[in-house]
């Protein structure tokens, strides 16, 4: 087993002060640091982690080293893993398998390296991880969290097939992560990737946003904001109802790869945009992708439409097709917020990773209670991470009186 697998083990200097300069925008995971240094919850915990390698994951990893956890990290994607971090990790003895630009063997190398650790529990990003624990009959795992949407659709599909082999916690579907994290974290950095990778003046521009879920609501909003009209593509109709009295404009994917200067894809789906809509869209469109995988965008398509490609700057390929239109395709159709950015501000992962934080020691609590199923994280440790976000905010709530609390939860009081 190798010890850690890094790009340049040089670059660590830099990655600790981007893990500090995130350590003092994520109170909550601080204060729950303290706590975890000083009681030891996960004395002995071995854990397998994959997820982006950010400054963000640094401090939740650090986190749970000083909660007494032995841990491996690798990356979830291959294009979103900071160089500079995973060299600060691995500096500090964190066994870290991870550098931007894996091919796919290197990316299951690197997963598969993080797993020979033996993990009791494992934090997960899509899935991959967990899938490869099942398809290799790995056992000795005592429970798991997923952080994202696309990982929790899997994962119920493997519940419901009754296949799954532990307990599982959807971090992501905690009322602390996905209204703040999947929202504006992916509202803002999806766009913030964006204009790096382009500098595309949003303005007066006709934006495209597929998928209107949490990430969806949040790229439509911010994309407006910034004087775009915005066009959302939908399939669940409550949803596009949704889309339509916000203020967007709601139109099949047919109709809206005409008129799109922009198209960003959140919807978890595979081939969202395809060949029928690449056919149609104008000279010029630029096209990316900010849900989990690189599916969304349908790139052999793409690829087999085009007569010639270029690479016309970093993270974008632009593709030529038979009649002279060229469309750009950004950071290889995948999370354009990571491959082109930093991802989401370090406020928001600090809930996402206190959830992550708070059901790693629920799973240690709870070994032999849980059953091997998906759960929501519990409610009441959703609530601590609101209270402890709003403490570090300094924002009070309104405290019930006992009388309302009763109203609130009576039916005799009517008319
Ligand atoms: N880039 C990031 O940092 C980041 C952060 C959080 C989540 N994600 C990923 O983003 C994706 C979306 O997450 P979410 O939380 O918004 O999910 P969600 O389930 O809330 O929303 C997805 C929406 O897409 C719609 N949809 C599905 N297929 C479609 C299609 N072919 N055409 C049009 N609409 C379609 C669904 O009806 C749904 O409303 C997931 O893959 C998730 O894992 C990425």
């Amino acid at each position: 087993m190798r010890d850690f697998v890094v790009k340049d083990i040089t670059l660590a200097k830099e990655g600790r002060n981007r893990i500090e300069w995130a350590r003092r925008q994520m109170p909550v995971l601080q204060l729950l640091r303290a706590r975890y240094k000083a009681e030891e919850p996960l004395a002995g915990v071995k854990i397998t982690a994959c997820l982006h390698v950010t400054v963000e994951t640094a401090n939740l990893i650090l986190t749970l080293r000083d909660g007494g956890a032995q841990i491996a990290l690798t990356g979830s994607n291959p294009l979103s893993t900071q160089d500079d971090v995973a060299a600060a990790l691995a500096a500090d003895g964190v066994h870290v398998y991870a550098f931007r630009g894996e091919n796919e063997q290197e990316y299951y190398a690197c997963l598969d390296d993080a797993l020979a650790h033996g993990p009791e529990i494992i934090l997960d990003d899509g899935a991959d991880t967990i899938a490869r624990v099942h398809e290799r009959a790995i056992t000795g795992i005592i429970g798991a969290c997923e952080e994202t949407t696309t990982g929790v659709i899997r994962l119920r599909a493997l519940s419901a097939a009754g296949k799954l082999k532990f307990p599982v916690i959807a971090v992501n579907d905690a009322e602390t992560k996905m209204m703040f994290d999947n929202r504006y974290g992916t509202g803002q950095s999806t766009l913030h990737g964006i204009m790096n990778a382009t500098n595309f003046l949003f303005a007066g521009k006709t934006v495209v946003v597929v998928g209107y879920g949490w990430c969806g609501r949040g790229v439509a909003m911010r994309a407006r904001g910034l004087g775009s009209k915005v066009v959302v593509v939908e399939a669940n109709p409550r949803k596009a109802l949704e889309a339509h009295m916000d203020g967007y404009y709601v139109l099949p994917m047919k109709e809206a790869a005409k008129v799109g200067d922009l198209f960003i894809t959140v919807t978890g789906d595979i081939s969202a945009i395809r060949r029928e809509h690449f056919e149609l869209m104008k000279d010029g469109a630029l096209i990316a992708n900010a849900g989990h995988f690189n599916v969304e965008i349908d790139i052999p398509d793409l690829e087999a439409l085009a007569v010639a490609r270029n690479e016309a700057k970093a993270e974008v390929m632009e593709y030529l097709m038979e009649d002279g239109r060229r469309l750009y395709l950004l950071a290889e159709g995948r999370l354009v917020n990571l491959a082109a950015a930093f991802g989401h501000p370090p406020e928001v992962m600090d809930m996402s990773f206190a959830n992550q934080a708070l059901c790693v020691r629920y799973i240690v609590e709870q070994q032999g209670q849980l059953r091997n199923e998906v759960y929501t994280v519990p409610k009441e440790l959703d609530e601590q991470v609101a209270r402890l976000k709003l403490d570090a905010l300094g924002i009070e709530v309104e405290e019930l009186t006992a009388e309302q609390r009763k109203y609130l939860s009576s039916w005799d009081l009517g008319t």
